[in-house]
């Protein structure tokens, strides 16, 4: 042993030191520049669409940034075991595949600011056991699966601003036991689960400013038991209920740049080590002192509409006392006016008759008469059989028998549940005394008439519920004097027809028209959505809609998202929609169209990104039929149809989700096309034969048949004409198997409503998550 080891080794030497040569000489890829002292690659702005191979296994900073890197595929990094930090900034990164950071257990940063990433998948970070700091900004995420981060115990910082987050699921950040410091500013969240942030045991700073939250989740806040900072600014809220910010760790909490009216004093008085509070670019016109909140030191009231008269002494005298620093100035009245709010002594807080906030009130155009001062809040009015919530200003007379719309409510009120109700018609005024109401619920009320003024004096109306009720029709001015509306819900109602252009006119500003389940049969007359250029929403399923006049839905130059699913259409409505530059999502599910003719949908193609299609006993769709679309599609929905091949599918060239299941695809070289096209794209395909019968249930990729196919049917090739022929009428009833065999895949990612019912929405307890639990609609884009 001894002697054979000592005669090999300087044989062994040898090849070593040239095989260290050889390192040396062949390690730094041509178009990098490296640094062999201190271990550092930098290949940056080569237009590298892969990482080059042969970087020196023992490098431990590699700069790849602006590149053209697509996809990161499984093992991406597999050669470089040793990095410790990774730059992938402005890679124009698509997809993080399943393990492609698997080998990097050293790695301690990874920066993907700036690609096109969408979703992240539960593994797309596998392996990264010693991560500390992960910058995802500026990609395109809408969706972070499960368990995306389960495996990162050791991340402090994670970074996913500037993204397309509309909501953030349960658990979406479980196993983040480290993590110190969440950014998520600059999304559009406007929906945060209860356990969304459940187990950041560690976090102390949290950023949301910059997104789309109504309310402010206080069970949701109320996991995060180690945070110190919170940035809500920049977000949509107009008022905070007692006890709405429940955090005991809490000092620094920024609420500026929002609509807030109106504070409860109580607000805070859950969060008893905050020293900071920001409420500066709100609309208050005045404050009062906050209670519960010892430890507060600095108060920033700028640029807020402050009247300093008799109604801000009390919060002077509080914060003299309690050593808090007021900042900012008063509005009001003129004698005070940008007056620092340290400043002003506090005998000159007084109101004399015409001061105060009468004046602020004043200005209001539907506000008259004499005013109580605000400090004096609680709430005498509310009529029998109704529960208010003075602090929320809403009322629920919701299943109360009544056959009437009772009144005597506090003109203060904001909304008003009244549904389940016995009422079959809406006299005109119904809502005088009501002037402020933003949300009124009449859903379930059996009202069988709108009285042509019904409405009128609900200046502020934005969402008016008439759901399932039984109107048949509406009178020209049914919603006169609602000309704020911008969310009406008339689905589940007897409608023969489309609300005449008319009746549209009223509400000018419509972003959502929901008319499911009613009986409209035909779209017209020709552009009857001119009247609501605005709308971006028209949701039409389940009615008995058979024809549709040219230009009917033209223009429609807002319009994201159209509903006609489980109509009566034979074919696709192509003339109807005309030009609808915005459109996104098209559902025709369960119309009974059997054949899709050429460019069926060239008018949208270039905005078009989720198609359903499915449930038709689709045949044939024409070679053409998906003419004009192109890379904006991203999802296809073709399940439950009677296809035996489809068009050529290569423009689709960014599609993530396409559904085939229950189709009869006949599996001979016909179908080598969309072989191919399964087998490059690597999309996960439920494709079964339904022909011929000896492969009927086999998968369109475990079959054989194409092995032997010429080339000339390559996809490339071929003139496809004879892709698309006809069902052949000499075979038996086409049978749609589901063997048992083929998996179900990919049921179609139901879009996630934006919209919380209002159901849930208003039966909150109505104390913390008050204010109007609404979710709105913006940017539709982010629905799937
Ligand atoms: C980058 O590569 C792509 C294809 O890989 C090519 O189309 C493009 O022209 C290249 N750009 C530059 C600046 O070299
Ligand atoms: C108060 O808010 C304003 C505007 O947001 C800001 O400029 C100022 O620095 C803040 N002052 C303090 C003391 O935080
Ligand atoms: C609102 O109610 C108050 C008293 O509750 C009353 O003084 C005031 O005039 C009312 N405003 C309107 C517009 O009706
Ligand atoms: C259409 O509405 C009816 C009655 O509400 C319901 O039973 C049916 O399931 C609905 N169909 C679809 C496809 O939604
Ligand atoms: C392919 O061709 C070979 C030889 O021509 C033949 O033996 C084989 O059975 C064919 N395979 C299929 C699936 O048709
Ligand atoms: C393909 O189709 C075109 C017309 O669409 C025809 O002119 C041409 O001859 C066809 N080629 C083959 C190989 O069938
Ligand atoms: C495809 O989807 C099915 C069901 O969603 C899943 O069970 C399967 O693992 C997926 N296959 C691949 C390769 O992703």
């Amino acid at each position: 042993m001894r002697l054979l080891e000592m005669l090999s080794w300087p044989l062994m030497a040898v090849l070593l030191l040239s095989a260290l040569r050889n390192v040396r000489a062949r390690k730094c890829p041509r178009v990098c520049s490296c640094d062999s002292k201190k271990l550092t690659v930098a290949c940056t702005g080569k237009n590298l669409t892969q990482v080059p191979p042969t970087i020196n296994e023992i490098t431990v900073k590699l700069d790849l940034k602006r590149n053209n890197l697509g996809d990161l595929v499984r093992g991406a990094f597999s050669h470089t075991p040793y990095l410790t930090h990774l730059d992938l900034r402005s890679c124009r990164i698509n997809t993080v595949r399943e393990g492609a950071f698997r080998a990097l257990a050293r790695l301690v940063q990874l920066d993907l600011t700036n690609n096109n990433i969408d979703i992240i998948h539960q593994e797309s970070f596998d392996g990264l056991s010693s991560l500390k700091n992960l910058f995802l900004d500026r990609n395109r995420i809408e969706e972070i699966r499960p368990g995306a981060f389960s495996q990162m115990g050791s991340l402090t910082l994670l970074s996913l601003t500037h993204n397309q987050l509309v909501y953030i699921p349960n658990m979406a950040f479980q196993g983040l036991l480290n993590l110190q410091l969440l950014r998520l500013s600059y999304n559009s969240l406007n929906n945060l689960e209860t356990e969304a942030f459940a187990g950041l045991l560690s976090l102390t700073r949290l950023s949301l400013d910059h997104n789309e939250l109504q309310f402010f989740p206080t069970a949701t806040m109320t996991r995060l038991v180690a945070l110190t900072h919170l940035d809500w600014s920049f977000n949509p809220m107009t008022y905070l209920g007692e006890m709405t910010v429940s955090m005991p760790k809490l000092t620094h909490l920024s609420f500026a740049h929002m609509a807030l009216q109106d504070l409860s004093v109580a607000a805070l008085s859950l969060s008893p080590h905050l020293s900071h509070l920001d409420l500066s670019h709100n609309q208050l016109h005045y404050l009062q002192a906050l209670t519960g909140t010892s430890q507060l030191q600095s108060l920033n009231l700028t640029a807020n509409p402050l009247w300093c008269t008799c109604v801000l002494l009390e919060l002077r005298v509080w914060a003299r006392a309690g050593g808090v620093t007021l900042h900012g100035t008063c509005a009001g009245p003129p004698h005070l006016s940008d007056e620092p709010l340290e400043g002003v002594l506090e005998q000159d807080l007084r109101c004399r008759r015409q001061d105060g906030v009468m004046r602020m009130e004043e200005e209001e155009e539907e506000v008259q008469g004499t005013t109580t001062t605000p400090a004096v809040k609680k709430n005498d009015k509310c009529p029998e059989n109704c529960l208010c919530e003075p602090e929320a200003q809403h009322v629920s007379c919701e299943e109360r028998g009544l056959t009437k719309v009772p009144r005597g409510f506090h003109n203060n009120t904001l909304l008003l549940d009244m549904r389940g109700n016995h009422f079959h018609y809406l006299p005109s005024n119904s809502f005088r005394d009501v002037p402020r109401v933003v949300s009124l619920h009449l859903d379930g009320c059996k009202i069988h008439e709108v009285v042509d003024g019904a409405f009128r004096g609900l200046k502020k109306l934005v969402y008016l519920y008439l759901s399932n009720n039984e109107l048949s029709s509406l009178g020209s001015s049914a919603f006169a004097g609602t000309q704020q509306l911008m969310y009406l819900h008339l689905d589940g109602n007897r409608l023969v027809r489309f609300p005449s252009m008319a009746t549209l006119a009223h509400i000018p500003r419509l972003q959502e028209l929901h008319l499911e389940r009613n009986r409209i049969t035909t779209l017209e007359p020709t552009g009857l959505l001119s009247p609501i250029p605005t709308l971006r929403g028209l949701y039409l399923t389940n009615n008995s809609i058979s024809t549709a006049v040219p230009k009917a839905l033209d223009p429609a130059p807002n319009l994201e998202i159209l509903h006609l699913g489980a109509n009566e259409l034979t074919q696709v409505p192509s003339d109807a929609l005309g030009h609808a530059p915005q459109l996104i999502e098209l559902r025709l599910s369960g119309n009974p169209i059997r054949w899709i003719a050429a460019k069926a949908f060239q008018e949208v193609g270039k905005s078009l990104t989720h198609l359903y299609l499915d449930g038709q006993g689709l045949k044939k769709m024409d070679r053409d039929a998906l003419a004009g679309l192109g890379p904006a599609l991203l999802s296809l929905y073709l399940e439950d149809n009677q296809l035996e091949n489809l068009p050529d599918l290569s423009p689709l060239t960014r599609l993530r989700h396409l559904t085939l299941d229950n189709n009869p695809l006949m599996c001979d070289c016909s179908l080598l096309p969309l072989h191919r096209w399964i087998e490059q794209t690597a999309l996960n395909v439920s494709a079964v034969c339904g022909y011929p019968v000896e492969l009927r249930g086999q998968t369109v990729m475990e079959v054989d048949v194409f092995r032997n196919c010429s080339s000339k049917t390559d996809h490339t090739t071929t003139n496809s004409t004879n892709l698309l022929e006809a069902p052949r009428s000499t075979k038996s009833k086409p049978l749609v198997l589901s063997a048992g065999k083929p998996k179900r895949k990919h049921r179609p990612t139901k879009a996630k409503p934006l919209v919380k019912p209002a159901k849930a929405a208003s039966k909150k307890s109505g104390k913390s998550e008050s204010s109007l639990n609404h979710h709105r609609m913006k940017n539709t884009k982010r629905f799937l």
